[in-house]
């Protein structure tokens, strides 16, 4: 049996496509030389591989670090941070994963069609209206204003069902977007008294940058939400399962892991960038994640230039040698970020390439005249390994200032993702 191609514009049908599918005697060769020598693309030569291998693994590395107490709520939102949100929660599920945080009802919904019994917590609210999409589907939804307890209670009774409708409260300790505040908490309680269809199942907070150790923020925030937890109790409410540990927080806090935690880009296999950087190669150390991402392409034209040669839209690279330009079929609407004009690597046949000229649509340009015997159908890895050689998405992200998730939500929906 062949392994599954999600087609990228499928958001819920994913099956086997043909004319895309690697054969599995290109999977072994890949596996062997870390990269899809092999893989036979019937289209536009640009794709993802995406290791649910490493995925699966990074979760058991986690659950290792933390002990077997906590439950791991894997955050897939945003389509699993653009890697593919049914196969990875699917994948999720089997390595142990306890709960499921999505964004909207549609990712929630997306999950429990593709058959994903697990708890889903709505991580970012709800708009009103919403509220009956996650009664029938059995999502967990989030309190983030007062006046969503009432319409939580309101929906619960109109859909009459046998339980309470379990929600979670978010509680603003810092981050300033969403979450009631720590002063509204007896307002909280009183209108949960006045409510008899709804149960608080969950407390938490998000941290808005734990992975900085120059700064006491992330310490306060953890703080004042101990001190709301009291305040919940004192009242006579049982905050339920508490949780407020990110990546940055579960990669380094421990005081933070409570009774759940809710890991994302490291179950992709990303580090944030900590802040001194030592803290960083400790955290490394300490908890061992694998990159599950490669991005590669095709060389799909190759042009020899003299000297004083202009590249690209609006002539950003001039070649100053003879130069071999190398032309690939992705651009940032696949996932090239436009700020990598003239900056960064790609690999071919083992060795870095310059990107040159402004990263345009559909195209992108590399300097290849340093690769002997560079031809037209090589394959270029943006993201991933060639050989000894490896480019990670977070380092490219430091690169150009930019976090990790923001260059994994940025591949395009076009790109194939084969799944490994
Ligand atoms: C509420 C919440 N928890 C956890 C996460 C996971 O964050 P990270 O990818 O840094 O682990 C996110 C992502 O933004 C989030 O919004």
């Amino acid at each position: 049996m062949p392994r599954r191609h999600v087609y990228p514009n499928g958001e819920r049908r994913f099956g086997i496509r043909k004319s895309f599918a690697p054969s599995w005697q290109s999977l072994a060769c890949l596996k062997k030389a870390h990269m899809t020598r092999g893989i036979k693309i019937e289209g536009r030569p640009v794709w993802a591989e995406v290791s649910l291998a490493a995925i699966s693994r990074n979760l058991r590395t986690i659950r290792k670090h933390i002990g077997p107490q906590p439950k791991i709520l894997a955050v897939v939102k945003s389509n699993a941070y653009g890697l593919g949100a049914v196969p990875v929660s699917k994948a999720l599920q089997k390595a142990g994963a306890d709960w499921f945080g999505v964004t909207c009802s549609n990712e929630g919904i997306e999950l429990r069609e593709a058959g994903i019994r697990k708890p889903i917590l709505v991580l970012t609210g709800f708009w009103p209206g919403e509220e009956k999409r996650f009664i029938a589907n059995a999502l967990t939804p989030c309190v983030t204003r007062l006046e969503d307890v009432r319409l939580l209670e309101r929906a619960a009774k109109s859909a009459r069902g046998k339980s309470r409708l379990k929600f979670h409260l978010k509680i603003n300790t810092g981050m300033n977007r969403l979450g009631i505040l720590p002063s509204e908490i007896t307002a909280f309680a009183g209108a949960l008294a006045d409510s008899s269809r709804i149960e608080l199942q969950g407390t938490f907070t998000h941290f808005a940058s734990a992975e900085d150790f120059s700064a006491r923020q992330t310490d306060d925030q953890e703080q004042l939400f101990r001190e709301c937890l009291d305040r919940l109790r004192e009242l006579g409410i049982s905050p339920g399962i508490v949780h407020m540990a990110n990546s940055g927080a579960i990669c380094a806090r421990p005081s933070t892991f409570a009774d759940m935690v809710r890991p994302g880009a490291i179950i992709y296999g990303y580090y944030q960038s900590f802040d001194p950087p030592q803290k960083g190669q400790e955290v490394r150390d300490r908890l061992p994640v694998e990159p599950s991402l490669s991005l590669r392409a095709r060389i799909i034209t190759l042009r020899d230039l003299p000297p004083g040669q202009p590249v690209g839209y609006s002539a950003k690279f001039v070649t100053e040698r003879p130069t071999r330009i190398a032309v690939i079929n992705a651009g940032y609407a696949d996932g090239i970020l436009r700020q990598r004009t003239n900056r960064g690597c790609a690999l071919v046949r083992g060795r870095r390439v310059s990107l040159v000229g402004a990263i345009s649509m559909d195209l992108t340009t590399l300097d290849v005249t340093d690769v002997p015997e560079v031809a037209l159908g090589d394959i270029v890895t943006i993201y991933g390994r060639d050989g000894n050689a490896e480019i990670k998405v977070s380092d490219v992200a430091r690169e150009i200032g930019t976090v990790t998730s923001d260059l994994l939500c940025a591949l395009g929906r076009r790109v194939p993702r084969y799944y490994l």
